[in-house]
């Protein structure tokens, strides 16, 4: 990697940009533009005129965050070369991993929706676990970070699934990061200060978030919240995709989805409630309760991938392919 390219690499966040005062980045801030996001689509003019800057430095800062997020015309061939580098995690079933092309994949968000014990919480389990393997048996030899929500992390499953792989049960224990969020805005400052964490320690490969809705229905309820509360999840979505490309870090996050046994036509995967993460980009796979230990997967809307359905199953062990 060139020097230019590795520079760029790290400026992450609007307080690394090269050759700007800390006073002009408190005025970006205190206009409303506090990520580099924002300040790529800036225009020169409002910019300038929001934060009491000159025009040459908020077109000058507009070009940094613009090269930091890499927004610029690519080749298809560069743009084919970024693809070939998205490694993949095993699930554990060769059939659900079939049906994603291989596995979970790096640089991208990957979420499991579905109705309660659907299986969304054992696949965050395990894929903590695989992601220790090494690339030879469906991991990438990396470290998981997991955000529990909702209280429903077990260690024991994790020395359960270890142990059924003949792995070192401590050390597979010693890489797992976990950290309970108590509510919406912890949950936030976690994925903020994730970065930190992630640029220190790049054999994180995984960061688990499960599940990302919970705090914010639980404080947002109703019609008349739905507005702040998917703009406030929207944006630490958005974070969380960018941690995925910035890093090259799988990330997946769940979403408990309420079945509608009365919902014969249209699409019975818009949740109840209106919340909806359609707007995010990444893959989304359903999951079905099905007879038994036996759950279905299904993958919604993902533009490099086909459609269809397969069976796998929650076992002892942990997620492995259904038996015959
Ligand atoms: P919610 O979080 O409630 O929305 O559900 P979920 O989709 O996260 O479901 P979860 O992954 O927790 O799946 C629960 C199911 O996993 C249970 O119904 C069991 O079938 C299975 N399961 C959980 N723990 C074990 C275990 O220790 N052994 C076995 N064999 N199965 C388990
Ligand atoms: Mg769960």
């Amino acid at each position: 990697m060139s020097n230019e390219v590795e520079q760029k690499k790290n400026i992450k966040t609007i307080n690394d940009l090269p050759g700007i005062s800390q006073t002009v980045i408190n005025k970006l801030i205190e206009a409303g533009y506090s990520s580099l996001e924002t300040l790529a689509v800036a225009s020169p003019q409002d910019l300038s005129v929001a934060a009491g800057i000159p025009l040459s430095t908020a077109q000058k800062i507009i070009k940094e965050a613009r090269d930091a997020l890499d927004i610029r015309f690519k080749t298809a061939l560069e743009v084919k070369k970024e693809r070939m580098n998205v490694k993949k995690i095993s699930t554990g079933s060769q059939a659900l991993d079939g049906l994603l092309a291989g596995g979970i994949e790096t640089r991208t968000m990957t979420e499991f929706f579905g109705e309660f014990g659907s299986g969304k919480t054992q696949l965050c389990h395990q894929l903590s676990v695989n992601v220790q393997l090494p690339p030879e048996k469906g991991g990438l030899s990396g470290k998981a970070v997991y955000i529990d929500t909702e209280g429903t992390f077990r260690w024991e499953r994790i020395e359960n699934m270890a142990k059924a792989l003949g792995l070192d049960i401590d050390n597979v224990m010693n890489n797992i990061y976990y950290i309970r969020a108590i509510n919406t805005d912890h949950q936030i400052a976690i994925v903020d200060d994730l970065q930190e964490l992630v640029s220190k320690d790049p054999s994180i490969k995984l960061i688990v978030v499960d599940s990302v809705t919970s705090h914010f229905r639980a404080e947002y309820p109703g019609r008349e919240n739905l507005a702040v509360r998917q703009q406030k999840l929207n944006k630490h979505l958005h974070q969380l995709t960018r941690l995925a490309e910035v890093y090259d870090i799988a990330v997946i996050i769940t979403n408990q989805v309420m079945a509608r046994p009365d919902m014969f036509y249209g699409d019975p995967t818009v949740a109840v409630g209106g919340h909806t993460l359609y707007h995010v980009p990444g893959i989304r796979i359903q999951l079905k309760k099905s007879r038994g230990n036996r759950r279905i997967a299904r993958v919604v809307d993902a533009p490099h991938l086909p459609e269809g359905e397969v069976v796998f199953a929650l076992t002892e062990e942990g997620i492995r392919d259904a038996e015959e």
